[in-house]
């Protein structure tokens, strides 16, 4: 099966998993690393502050279990509209996934886009 429609069957999996009992707005993402995908959903917490996006969720699984490389994501949503990452994710996407092609999916097709187009001048420092 071709990389993005693979991802594109994996983000829409994990959005069936999203906990969105607050905004009812479910997100899925699947990223594809050096050898597997991994994926995650939006999940929300009654407490909002501890709410998780999809992107979040996904990227800190693929990073903790060891993955140095992520070459692709792909996001979907419940909502008939593209669905953008929110700026805290945009700088995670920079911090971890910098070559990564990205994805969105709306009902209306899938769109392309690299991190330096969604974050321009992203904070960056060497630790
Ligand atoms: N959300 C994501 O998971 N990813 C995005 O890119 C945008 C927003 C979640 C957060 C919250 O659970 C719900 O969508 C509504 O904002």
């Amino acid at each position: 099966m071709e990389e993005v429609e693979l991802l594109l069957k994996e983000a829409r999996r994990a959005m069936k998993r999203a906990v969105a009992p607050c905004s009812n707005f479910r997100v899925g993402v699947a990223l594809l690393g050096r050898e597997r995908v991994y994926t995650g959903c939006n999940v929300e917490n009654p407490s909002l502050m501890l709410s998780e996006c999809a992107e979040r969720v996904a990227i800190l699984k693929a990073v903790s279990e060891g993955e140095k490389q992520i070459r692709a994501l792909m996001i979907v949503s419940s909502d008939n509209d593209y669905c953008y990452p929110c700026g805290s994710c945009r700088q995670l996407i920079f911090e971890f996934a910098p070559e990564a092609d990205i994805y969105i999916a709306s009902r209306r097709g899938i769109r392309k886009y690299t991190i330096k187009e969604l974050l321009p001048f992203g904070f960056r420092r060497e630790l």
